[in-house]
């Protein structure tokens, strides 16, 4: 049988603490600490996120290992994230994954998380069908949106990206505005459910190519629901169903203008979504209603592989490993790192 390396997965970059054992392409275990400390404050507070990930990344670690049934010293490689993400918190990942890797004698794999959230796609899983290549990914979290080429595991195009907010934020500050918790793009998410997208209308922006922007976005919805609660204070909690829904059927269809545009241009009809903004419910079904009426083939990973976690960064490790492409110790966390 063929040789299955046992790798580790660390994932820190933002506010969750997320390990995974994999082996081969198999994720055995997924561990994943969320930190509630930012909902109070409407956004990731980088200090906090960074101590949150102190105290979480022992205990999280010794849950994936014990969940996979793994001694450290069955590890073959440990896999990190090394960037893109807040500076704070990517140290922690890259401290532990090098003290790990050097006191298991180990190598040592770091890992760009954005390929990541693309990678997640060859985990192997049943129910999870794998993207030949070349395929479209639409990478959308709370900090990126690009629409990716992928020819080859570590061969990208940027096709496009957002040039001021990310999808996920766009989300995040329309709840805010709303004065919905954090992260408001799940909340957006449920509430629209009951909700009428064609009650009220915001702008939708004018770019060139396959780019994006959400900050017009945003300002609008500001200056309307400022106008509407000057004259009903309750404005938003009555009308917070068709408010959620028609914010979330203009940032996806500001989405799936710009993916169609780039599939129809490049003559690809392999499709796939990655990042938190994909465990949304109208992106999700956006996309499966062209499977018919545009002939595309669309990949949907499983939620728990759509929002951070260890297990994309661990199949991330898999493919260098395969590679044979090591860090060494002298690697550095990246807070501003691109995708090629
Ligand atoms: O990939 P991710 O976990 O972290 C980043 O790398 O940013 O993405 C988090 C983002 C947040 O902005 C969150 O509001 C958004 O994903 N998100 C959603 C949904 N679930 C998570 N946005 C819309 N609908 C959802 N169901
Ligand atoms: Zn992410």
């Amino acid at each position: 049988m063929k040789f299955k390396p046992l790798i580790l997965g660390i994932e820190s970059s933002c506010d969750d603490t997320s390990a995974a054992v994999i082996q081969g392409r198999e994720i055995l275990s997924n561990v994943t600490a969320n930190q509630d400390i930012h909902q109070q404050y409407g956004g990731v507070v980088p200090e906090l996120a960074s101590r949150a990930h102190q105290q979480n990344i022992v205990p999280v670690v010794d849950a994936a290992l014990k969940k996979a049934k793994i001694f450290p010293n069955q590890l073959h490689a440990i896999a990190f994230t090394s960037g893109p993400g807040l500076m704070g918190s990517l140290l922690v990942g890259t401290s532990f994954a090098k003290s790990m890797a050097l006191g298991l004698n180990v190598p040592l794999i770091e890992v760009n998380h954005m390929q990541a959230h693309i990678l997640a796609h060859f985990i192997e899983k049943t129910g999870m069908e794998n993207p030949p290549f070349p395929f479209l990914c639409l990478t959308v979290s709370g900090g990126h949106t690009q629409i990716v080429k992928v020819n080859n595991y570590f061969d990208y195009e940027l096709m496009g990206q957002t040039l001021d907010d990310a999808a996920g934020e766009a989300f995040d500050k329309a709840a805010k505005i709303m004065d919905l918790p954090y992260p408001g793009g799940p909340l957006i998410d449920r509430y629209a459910q009951e909700g009428d997208p064609s009650i009220f209308e915001f702008a939708k922006p004018e770019m060139e190519g396959y780019d994006y922007s959400f900050s017009g976005l945003k300002t609008s919805i500001l200056y309307f629901l400022q106008k509407k609660v000057a004259g009903d204070k309750d404005f938003i909690k009555n009308n917070l169903r068709d408010l959620c829904a028609s914010i979330q059927s203009t940032i996806i269809h500001i989405l799936m203008e710009k993916l169609e545009k780039a599939a129809r241009d490049l003559q690809i009809n392999h499709i796939a979504i990655a990042g938190g903004v994909s465990a949304n419910s109208l992106l999700r079904s956006e996309l499966r209603t062209r499977e018919r009426s545009l002939g595309w083939k669309t990949y949907i990973p499983d939620f728990e592989f759509c929002t951070d976690n260890g297990a994309m960064i661990a199949i991330s490790g898999y493919y260098h490993y395969v590679d044979h492409n090591f860090s060494n110790l002298a690697v550095k966390a990246e807070a501003r790192k691109f995708i090629v």
